[in-house]
């Protein structure tokens, strides 16, 4: 597959976010992170409370980098058939037709994922890791690029299923669109509505590549950004801090890792860099790690947040400094 050269992809990547950012109002800083585990093929995990536009904020990204979008309302009835698919008996020609469940689209929108039984999350959650379902025997691979952004609620309720830690960790981040920053932005939301005549504008948005071009792009980030071994060090040595760290039970997992350097390689892309920087995996470590990150009971049971232990590790640990001009020269 063809590559863009990074001056090109970063163009590129600008403009995604710019086009995203022409409906969605927040922040660019969310929208690189969303672009960034994009890129690197990751799951998003959202946690936030409902009417912030994370709905409206898939809907429109997946149509600027060209890909087909399918939305699941999770419910504590949903069968894992109605998100993989089934064979249904067609009387007719008395044969089974294989009738594909939402899954098989590139952005799936998984709505309130901790109210489905964890029969039903699992059935996703192969999905994600394996990129491939097996619906009665059948194994099918999924479209790539393939990508869940799902939603929970961070408010406890009864009749939730919270995500088994095993199961989080399959997301590549965790993020929070969060509330609009300032008055000022309260205000864009309620214009928009009123230019776009109405809720959805969607529709009217022009993707900034097709299919192709994103696809293309992913590849530019394996292709052409280097990783210097300063770096990996700089990784491992978070992700390892994290399990040594008093308040922690148990720290991330290698996945933890690699969650990391693939972010941090697609951030260097959407800065027009062909290298890493130590900045680009700090930038998302939390996000990348504190999902993965289990606290003692009693630290959890004080009201540490293992954002803030991950916080912490990336504090004391020293940021390499020679890399830059390493790798630059
Ligand atoms: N940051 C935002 N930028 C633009 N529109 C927004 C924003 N936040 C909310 N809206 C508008 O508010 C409405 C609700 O947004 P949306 O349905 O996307 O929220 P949600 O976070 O998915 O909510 P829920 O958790 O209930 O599903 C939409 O009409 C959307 O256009
Ligand atoms: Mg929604």
């Amino acid at each position: 597959m063809e590559t863009y050269d990074v001056e090109e992809a970063s163009v590129l990547c600008e403009q995604i976010i710019d086009r995203v950012a022409e409906v969605y109002v927040g922040s660019r800083i969310l929208l690189r992170k969303l672009l960034a585990a994009a890129l690197a093929n990751g799951h998003v995990l959202f946690e936030d409370y409902p009417g912030l536009g994370k709905t409206l904020l898939a809907k429109v990204f997946a149509r600027v980098i060209g890909c087909d979008t399918k939305r699941v309302q999770f419910t504590p009835d949903l069968l894992p058939a109605e998100i993989l698919g089934t064979q249904v008996w067609r009387q007719r020609d008395s044969t089974f037709e294989l009738v594909k469940g939402p899954v098989f689209t590139h952005v799936l929108l998984a709505d309130e994922i901790n109210r489905a039984p964890p029969k039903t999350q699992a059935a996703l959650l192969e999905a994600m890791e394996e990129f491939q379902v097996t619906i009665e025997g059948e194994t099918l691979p999924l479209h790539a690029p393939f990508i869940v952004l799902a939603t929970q609620n961070p408010i406890e309720q009864e009749g939730t299923y919270p995500l088994p830690e095993a199961q989080l960790d399959r997301f590549l981040f965790k993020l929070s669109v969060g509330y609009p920053a300032s008055q000022e932005q309260e205000n864009d939301i309620l214009l928009r509505r009123i230019q776009w005549r109405k809720d959805d504008p969607t529709p009217d948005v022009k993707p900034v590549v097709d299919l192709s071009g994103f696809l293309r792009l992913q590849r530019s980030v394996e292709v052409s950004i280097y990783v210097d071994q300063v770096i990996l060090d700089y990784i491992t040595e978070l992700v390892r801090s994290t399990r040594k760290h008093p308040k922690v039970a148990v720290g991330a997992s290698p996945r933890g890792g690699l969650a990391l350097l693939k972010a941090a390689r697609s951030l260097a892309l959407i800065h027009g860099r062909d290298f890493v920087v130590p900045d680009d995996v700090k930038m998302v470590a939390v996000d990348a790690l504190a999902h993965r990150v289990i606290l003692n009971i009693e630290d959890a049971l004080e009201g540490v947040k293992p954002e803030e232990v991950v916080d912490e590790v990336i504090r004391q640990i020293a940021v390499p400094t020679e890399l830059g001009r390493r790798a630059a020269s």
